[in-house]
């Protein structure tokens, strides 16, 4: 299992703490929730900001783009170092054609579904991305209660890119905690994304140690 701590739940005033924390953890990703005030409710996050973690980490960027209309903002976030680049599936038009421009710009795609979203809708995009990010909450904040039909849904990708022949890889990001992390990876999630049962915690650096070992059981 790969662990992304979301350092939207970390202390904002000190995010260069954050990722040290990250790094002291042997977080495998940081995941950076961009919000626009207008796909969500919050904003959170820009270009300048996955600028300056960029710079002051080597762990690679987890970016996910809480973003109408993702296209216009695509090369910024490119530019700013995002190593992964996720776009809502409700949110992109065209979305072939911005999967394709996001590897072209030198990153990893990745498609994210709401709660409501079928991950049926995918079979015909499976090819053009690299992983699949399934909320298990509704986006926009942090510390929401896991939904856990996310778990189904889990599954029939996994089934889904087994018929197709596709290798994806598949991210979780909401609710996830010490109990529900062990059911994301026996359903088939490679990549926990973390934020409250890590940051929201007195000790993260023992969150974060705690949340391996609960998940070691089932990893695949
Ligand atoms: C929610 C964000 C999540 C959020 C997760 O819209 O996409 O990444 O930070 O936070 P927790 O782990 O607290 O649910
Ligand atoms: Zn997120």
């Amino acid at each position: 299992m790969k662990l992304a701590p979301s350092i939207l739940a970390a202390d904002l005033a000190d995010l260069a703490g954050a990722l040290k924390l990250c790094e002291q953890g042997g977080a495998d990703l940081i995941h950076v929730d961009v919000m626009d005030g207008h796909f969500v409710p919050n904003l959170s996050f820009g270009v300048p900001v996955v600028a300056a973690l960029a710079r002051c980490t080597e762990i690679p960027l987890d970016v996910h783009l809480m973003v109408s209309n993702p296209d216009r903002l695509l090369d910024g976030y490119l530019e700013a170092g995002s190593d992964r680049l996720a776009v809502h599936w409700e949110a992109a038009e065209h979305l072939h054609g911005t999967l394709t421009r996001i590897r072209d710009g030198g990153a990893s795609p990745g498609v994210v579904i709401n709660p409501a979203t079928p991950v049926e809708l995918l079979e015909d995009t499976l090819e053009a991305l690299d992983f699949v990010l399934v909320m298990s909450v509704n986006p926009g904040f942090g510390g929401q209660s896991f939904i856990p039909r996310a778990l189904d849904k889990t599954r029939r990708l996994r089934a889904m890119a087994e018929r197709l022949g596709v290798a994806v890889e598949i991210e979780m990001d909401g609710g996830l905690d010490e109990q529900t992390v062990p059911l994301a990876v026996e359903a088939g999630v490679e990549v926990c994304v973390v934020g409250s049962a890590i940051f929201g915690r007195q000790d993260p650096l023992a969150a974060m140690a705690q949340i391996r070992k609960t998940s070691e059981k089932e990893d695949r």
